[in-house]
């Protein structure tokens, strides 16, 4: 009964996964919430409202003109009372409407009114989920703290194969109860994170740089800071924003990752290196803009210090390191003799070149590899997702 007293509305939009939706109620239920269904016109075609109101043991919101016995208009009462706002499944449409504010039925009314967390699980053809304005509209959600459960690959009902199958009620399930009742597993840890690429300047304006946003490390120390630690956040320069109450370290180059790190590393608990570190830099650098010639141009590089391995080297026996491993071949390999050399407790391993996956995206396929050896493979997952996952793992080394 892990959701007992809260109050859940669940929105449910015109999407042919509708039925999932009766089994989310229905567990939902069982976990002791209060569940009151808002239902969009197009879905009750695909639904009869009766089973969710059977299901839920409440009556189900269609229409915000016809409630005869509250003096309060019903978007309003159902704000007041809900602890979340779940739309599961999300159609297109209602995910438009919320990212843009338009209130023109109960659910999109509702969806504008709550105070309460809200959480999407949108579902649709694959050519829809990537269209360019859905796009640009589940990324205001994403900005503007609106929690989605990115929908899974597979075949779709449409027959089509691809991206944008509701995801399973278990997941759906593992979400709610994550997001209402938050757990607070690292209070009194102290964690390091790093994120985003380096720069390695070759002349005032130019410099060599990688492809990494950043997002995976942001989501980490999100996360974490989410489950009660103290954390460090040491960035390269990224486009995103800086988290609010945590400590934010704003570095450049290898050189300045690295002393970031060592000036603190004694005192963490535990550190986590997302970050895309250059592995060289120019041998020499030009104070002034080098000018172009008509000759071809070649640039020497040095090594740079090597972060992991000094710390690994470093690390006290409570101590905890993670590495991660962006590969394009031989990922697991790689990831395994990386933990290995690197005398690492956890490496990530990131096939950068799967859709979906490493660079510039909200989502990620990875693999988390332990120091016995044990893989676990993880599937498409939001990178909020595998940053709760990577720290499930942290708990679990700290109990041992
Ligand atoms: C059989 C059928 C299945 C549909 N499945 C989806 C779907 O999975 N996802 C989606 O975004 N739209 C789907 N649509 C289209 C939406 O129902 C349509 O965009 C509608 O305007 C959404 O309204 P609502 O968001 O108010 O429920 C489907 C339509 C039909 C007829």
């Amino acid at each position: 009964m892990e959701l007992k007293n809260k109050n859940i509305i669940l929105g449910v939009s015109g999407c042919i996964a509708v039925h999932k939706s009766l089994d989310v109620a229905s567990q939902l239920v069982k976990q002791g919430a209060s569940v009151h269904v808002v239902m969009t016109s197009n879905a009750t075609r695909m639904v009869q409202p009766i089973q969710f109101q059977v299901i839920s043991r409440n009556p189900v919101l269609l229409n915000l003109y016809d409630s005869k016995d509250d003096w309060q208009p019903p978007h309003i009462s159902l704000a007041d009372l809900a602890d979340l706002l779940v739309v599961a499944p999300a159609t297109a449409n209602i995910v438009g409407k919320i990212a843009n504010g338009i209130a023109d039925d109960a659910l999109s009314t509702v969806a504008i009114s709550v105070h309460c967390p809200v959480l999407l699980a949108p579902a649709m053809n694959s050519y829809m989920y990537q269209n360019a304005f859905v796009e640009k509209n589940l990324q205001k959600l994403r900005k503007n703290g609106v929690n989605l459960i990115e929908p899974a690959s597979g075949l779709l009902a449409c027959g089509h194969e691809g991206i944008g199958r509701l995801e399973d009620v278990d997941v759906i399930l593992d979400r709610i109860v994550s997001v209402l009742v938050p757990k607070r597993d690292l209070v009194g840890r102290k964690v390091i994170v790093t994120a985003g690429p380096t720069r390695e300047y070759i002349d005032p304006i130019r410099f060599i740089t990688n492809r990494s946003s950043g997002r995976m490390g942001y989501a980490i120390a999100e996360t974490a800071m989410a489950r009660g630690a103290k954390v460090t956040l040491i960035s390269g320069k990224t486009h995103l924003e800086a988290p609010a109450n945590l400590e934010f370290r704003q570095v450049e180059t290898a050189a300045e990752m690295r002393k970031a790190i060592l000036d603190d590393f004694d005192t963490a608990d535990v550190v986590i290196m997302s970050a895309a570190v250059s592995d060289y830099r120019p041998s020499e650098y030009s104070s002034v803009k080098i000018k172009k010639t008509e000759e071809p141009m070649t640039i020497p590089l040095s090594r740079n210090a090597d972060i992991l391995l000094d710390l690994g080297n470093r690390k006290d026996p409570d101590q905890l390191l993670i590495g991660f491993a962006a590969e394009t071949d031989n990922i697991l390999q790689n990831a395994q003799q990386k933990l290995v050399s690197k005398n690492l407790d956890l490496i990530i391993a990131n096939d950068v070149s799967a859709e979906g996956a490493g660079f510039e995206v909200d989502t990620n396929i990875v693999s988390i590899i332990d120091g016995g050896g044990k893989c676990d493979q993880l599937p498409l997952m939001s990178k909020h997702d595998i940053a709760d996952q990577i720290l499930n793992r942290v708990v679990q080394l700290f109990q041992k």
